[in-house]
């Protein structure tokens, strides 16, 4: 056996990054959040682990509401300043466009080729992070980054993380059809 055992870190390569936002005292906050997850089929759900005492949890918590904001690579600079300061002592507002959808408190960002408008389903309380998790009521993009009527990976060109080494990555080269490509398997296999 040739394993070797590197501790108990929640290794999920790589990470989508997105910036959540919501209104915190009347003003809209993003914070930039990787901890990000699609949970349920129908309704759409999609889950947020916001350490506990972030300045945005406040907001999710009044309004019941909140939004993903998928960025491009050309946000990242952005996307890291929002994560390195808090909305508490730093407004946040003013560094993207806003724009809000039909949900009053769940600021979005026009920069951002992806947008999804959010109601509170539930705050799990976890021993250190909450898990916001929310139904999709809409999501927002634009024309051009869409093929087929689908959003397109490559027009968008979101950011991804990893952890613990705490880097942003491109994303790379198609490398096959999913749902697909594991019948040339099945034929070899059956
Ligand atoms: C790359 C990156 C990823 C992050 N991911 C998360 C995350 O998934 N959950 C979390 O609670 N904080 C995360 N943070 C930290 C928050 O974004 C940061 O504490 C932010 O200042 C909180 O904003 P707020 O105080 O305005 O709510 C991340 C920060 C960075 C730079």
């Amino acid at each position: 056996m040739n394993e070797v055992k590197i501790g108990n870190n929640p290794f999920v390569y790589p990470m989508p990054m997105v910036l959540v936002g919501t209104v915190v005292n009347d003003r809209a906050n993003f914070m930039a959040v990787g901890w990000v997850s699609r949970v349920n089929f129908n309704p759409p759900m999609i889950a947020v682990a916001l350490g506990k005492f972030h300045y945005t949890n406040a907001g999710i918590h009044k309004n019941e509401t909140f939004s993903v904001n998928i960025p491009g690579i050309d946000l990242m600079e952005k996307v890291d300043y929002c994560g390195l300061v808090s909305g508490e002592k730093t407004d946040k507002s003013t560094i993207f466009d806003v724009f809000y959808g039909d949900l009053s408190a769940a600021p979005m960002i026009r920069e951002c080729p992806l947008c999804m408008e959010c109601k509170l389903f539930n705050a799990v309380d976890l021993p250190s992070n909450t898990l916001f998790i929310g139904e999709i009521i809409e999501t927002y993009t634009e024309e051009r980054y869409l093929t087929d009527g689908k959003p397109d990976i490559k027009k968008m060109n979101p950011v991804t993380l990893t952890m613990p080494d705490n880097n942003y990555w491109r994303v790379g080269e198609n490398a096959g059809k999913a749902w697909s490509i594991g019948n040339n398997f099945r034929k070899q296999s059956e």
